[in-house]
C-alpha cells in the first residue's frame, strides 16, 4: 500500500502506548483514524491529542473479544469514512508466569484478547476490505515473545506465537489480493505496560529495561514503513533481539542437521 492520504485506519488498543503511536503516525499522513479501546479516560485523552493533528478521527469504546460490538464499529466506520484500508489488531494484555503456575482463567482470558481479538478483527473487517477492491493492510501486534520463548511468559508468549502463525497463514491466504499482512514483534517499547513493569523490578533490571526500550512513536514509523514496503515481520530493534533470533534459528538448524545431515539424502 503506497497511498495513505485520505485512507482509513482502525487501531484496537489505540488509546495508549504502541496503538496510540501508530495512530499519530497515520494521522500525520492524512489518514482518517478510528481508535478502539476499553478505557474511556484513555480514549478521551488520546482523541483530544489526535484532534491536534486531524479532525478526521473518532474513538469507540469496544472490547476486541466482542465480535458483535466490532460489527457495530465496522458499520460506523463505513458510514463516516467509507471503506476501511488499514486494520491494526493491536490490543493486548499481559499474563505471564510458568505454565503450571498460571491459573486456568488467566490462560483463557489472555488467549481471548491476544489471539481471538485479532481473529475477531479479521473476521469482521476483512470481507469488506476485500469487497472494496482497494489496497489495504492488516497489522497484527504480536511480540518478540512470539518469536523467541524467553523468561516465564507462558500464556502471553503462547498467544503471541499463535498470532505470528495466524499472520503467516493469513498472508498466504491473501496473496494475489490487494490486501497484505504484517506482524509487529516489538521487544521492549516504552508504554504504560513497561512503566508498570519497571515499578516491580530492582534498579539494575529497571536500568536494563530503560536501555532496551524504544518509543511508541518510533514503532509507529516502523509500522508505516513496513506497510509501504510490504514487509511481513516488523522488528523494532536489532540490538538485543538479533542474538536471540540467531540462537533460535541455529538451534532448529542444528537439530535438522543432526537428524538429517546434509548430503544424507543422496546416500
Ligand atoms: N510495550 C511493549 O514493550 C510491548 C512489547 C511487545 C508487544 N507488545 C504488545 O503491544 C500491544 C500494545 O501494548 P502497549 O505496550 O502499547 O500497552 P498499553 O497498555 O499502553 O496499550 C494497550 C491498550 O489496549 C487496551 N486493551 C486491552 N484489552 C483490550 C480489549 N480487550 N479490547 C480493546 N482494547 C483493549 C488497553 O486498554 C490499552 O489502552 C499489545 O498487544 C502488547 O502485547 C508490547
Amino acid at each position: 500500500m503506497q497511498e495513505f492520504n485520505g485512507k482509513t485506519a482502525f487501531i484496537t488498543g489505540g488509546a495508549s502506548g504502541i496503538g496510540f503511536g501508530i495512530a499519530k503516525t497515520f494521522a500525520r499522513q492524512g489518514m482518517n483514524i478510528v481508535i478502539g479501546d476499553v478505557q474511556d479516560d484513555r480514549l478521551k485523552h488520546a482523541e483530544g491529542l489526535l484532534k491536534e493533528i486531524t479532525n478526521n478521527i473518532f474513538s469507540v469504546n469496544v472490547d476486541v473479544t466482542d465480535r458483535e460490538a466490532l460489527h457495530a464499529v465496522s458499520d460506523k466506520i463505513k458510514s463516516v469514512f467509507g471503506p476501511l484500508n488499514v486494520l491494526c489488531n493491536n490490543a493486548g494484555r499481559t499474563g505471564g508466569g510458568k505454565v503450571l503456575d498460571t491459573p486456568e482463567d488467566r490462560w483463557r482470558h489472555v488467549e481471548e484478547v491476544n489471539f481471538w481479538g485479532p481473529i475477531n478483527g479479521i473476521k469482521v473487517f476483512l470481507p469488506d476490505m476485500l469487497e472494496s477492491g482497494q489496497s489495504g493492510h492488516i497489522v497484527n501486534t504480536s511480540s518478540f515473545s512470539g518469536i523467541h520463548g524467553h523468561g516465564n511468559q507462558s500464556a502471553y508468549g503462547a498467544s503471541k506465537f499463535a498470532l505470528v502463525g495466524l499472520s503467516e497463514f493469513l498472508r498466504n491466504d491473501l496473496a494475489g489480493t490487494p490486501i497484505s499482512v504484517s506482524v509487529l514483534c516489538p521487544h521492549v517499547v516504552d508504554t504504560p505496560v513497561i512503566g508498570a513493569l519497571k515499578e516491580r523490578v530492582n534498579p539494575k533490571v529497571r536500568e536494563m529495561i530503560e536501555a532496551m526500550a524504544v518509543s511508541a512513536d518510533v514503532v509507529g514509523q516502523q509500522v508505516l514503513s513496513a506497510i509501504e514496503n510490504d514487509e511481513f515481520y516488523i522488528f523494532c530493534d536489532g540490538t538485543d533481539t538479533r542474538k536471540m533470533l540467531e540462537e533460535r534459528c541455529e538451534t532448529m538448524l542444528a537439530a535438522m542437521e543432526r537428524q538429517f545431515p546434509r548430503g544424507s539424502e543422496d546416500e
